[in-house]
């Protein structure tokens, strides 16, 4: 039978929503659409913390609870939609629906990196589905390629943008004028940012994201643990002016990727040639590159966060777990764990590195820093001596090095900073290299 002739009251379409607020709102919106009520879509609960707040959207009378167990506990209930946020009491409560023989769609990723093999297993359990695409990449399609269309191929490699709201804060810094504060409280108030920033900011929303990637790409349980993370706090305006005279801009990327036998996951500001397609994704966008075995590279590029791009892949999940309620059948599952891709540590990452520092603008200076990286056997490859500050004999140096690695590289931090010419090392950034770029 096709799914639109159902009528709404005898098909299987009770949907209960854990959270009403901004992707919940959209997600709703589309439950109670002309389209949604055609698909037999019935919301039959909702939950919140204040039910007197005003939404952005009107919900039918009786809907809205802040009991759970009006969704939880229902029997109408047949998809649970949980668009709260945090680790608890979410955690908890997508427990009960998988155990009550609720399907559950979620766009939390906190939750998925942390305890999704868990859930997996309790879903599996339960013959009932758990789905997440909103979790990565907003409206992007990323979770749904990898457990279908690329399940075939080994993957190489994945490298992504997928925090909008530091995409937004570093795209607006490096266009200028533009403070950090400032470009954060916009992106607070589109609705891109987390209930508290610092998950963006201090880049463990990407981590999160990345942990989630790499299970399903690679078989490998990530814990966030184990992922290199460094956030855009230290990202100042200097830095985008510098990289920009030396033909880059700066990324929160988020990369794993197969080297040395193992998997390498990190999360951290990059330079990126001005000229590579990855320096373009500007404001919320976000990307997913990824490269298999058989389909070679893959560009994957939307808008990463905000209500609607977000109710997109929710809804998405939705109907996907109702075709199978009607239909029968099963959704994919993760691919199967992999006992020999180890977790390598970043500190045998190898890339070029751009370091910023105020020094005393007298001779002798750069040789000890040479003298410094040197005996790190790191290679200078390029020295600019940027704003001078001749009041307070002061100048910002910027070295570029060759490819060096990651532990010999923070040891030679380490030893410039402690030396006395040295006023700080104000910032160290990792350049990514690009086949084809310089
Ligand atoms: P909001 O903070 O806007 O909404 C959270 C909603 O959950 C609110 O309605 C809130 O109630 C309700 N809520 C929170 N805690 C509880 C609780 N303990 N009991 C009952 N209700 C509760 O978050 P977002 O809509 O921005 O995000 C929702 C999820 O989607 C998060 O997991 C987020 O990471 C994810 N996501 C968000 C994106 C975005 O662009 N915003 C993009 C992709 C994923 P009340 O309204 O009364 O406060
Ligand atoms: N806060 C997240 C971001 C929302 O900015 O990308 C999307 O997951």
């Amino acid at each position: 039978m096709n799914a639109s002739n159902l009528s709404p009251n005898n098909a299987r379409g009770g949907i209960g929503l854990l959270g009403v607020g901004i992707v919940g709102s959209a997600v709703a919106s589309s439950i109670l659409s002309a389209e949604g009520q055609r698909r037999g879509l019935r919301l039959c609960g909702a939950i919140v913390r204040d039910t007197t707040r005003q939404r952005d959207v009107e919900l039918p009378a009786g809907t809205l609870s802040s009991d759970p167990d009006t969704v939880l506990g229902s029997p109408d209930v047949d998809i649970v939609v949980e668009l709260m946020g945090g680790e608890e009491p979410a955690m908890e409560y997508i427990s009960v629906a998988l155990c009550a023989g609720k399907h559950v769609v979620t766009a939390n990723k906190e939750v998925i990196s942390k305890h999704g093999e868990k859930l997996r297993n309790l879903a599996t359990a339960n013959n009932v589905s758990l789905q997440y695409e909103a979790s990565v990449g907003g409206g992007i399609p990323i979770i749904n390629p990898l457990l279908n269309d690329l399940a075939a191929n080994q993957i190489l490699g994945l490298r992504a943008i997928i925090n909008g709201t530091t995409n937004y804060i570093l795209t607006q810094m490096a266009s200028g004028g533009v403070s950090f504060d400032d470009a954060l409280a916009d992106a607070q108030r589109l609705g891109f940012a987390e209930a508290d920033p610092t998950a963006d900011v201090d880049a463990f929303d990407a981590v999160y994201k990345i942990s989630i990637l790499a299970r399903l790409a690679f078989g490998v349980d990530v814990p966030i643990e184990n992922i290199f993370r460094e956030g855009i706090r230290r990202t100042a305006s200097q830095d985008f002016r510098y990289a920009e005279e030396l033909g880059y801009t700066i990324k929160l990327l988020a990369a794993a990727r197969r080297e040395n036998g193992g998997l390498l996951v990190r999360v951290h500001p990059a330079l990126v040639p001005s000229d590579v397609p990855m320096a373009k994704v500007e404001g919320a966008l976000n990307v997913v590159e990824a490269e298999g075995d058989l389909v070679g590279p893959l560009w994957l590029q939307g808008r990463g966060a905000g209500a609607e791009p977000t109710a997109s892949a929710v809804m998405g999940d939705v109907l996907r777990t109702l075709s199978v309620l009607r239909g029968g059948g099963h959704l994919p599952q993760a691919r199967p764990i992999n006992p020999d891709l180890p977790l390598l540590e970043m500190a045998r990452h190898e890339c070029k590195y751009y370091t910023r520092l105020t020094v005393r603008d007298r001779p002798g200076v750069l040789a000890q820093i040479a003298g410094a990286l040197g005996d790190m056997d790191i290679s200078i490859a390029s020295v600019l001596q940027m704003d001078s500050d001749p009041d307070r004999g002061n100048a910002d140096l910027v070295i570029m090095t060759h490819p060096a690695r990651e532990a010999n590289m923070q040891r030679a931090v380490e030893r410039i900073d402690a030396l006395g010419d040295v006023g700080t090392v104000a910032n160290v950034i990792r350049v990514e290299s690009y086949p084809s770029a310089r």
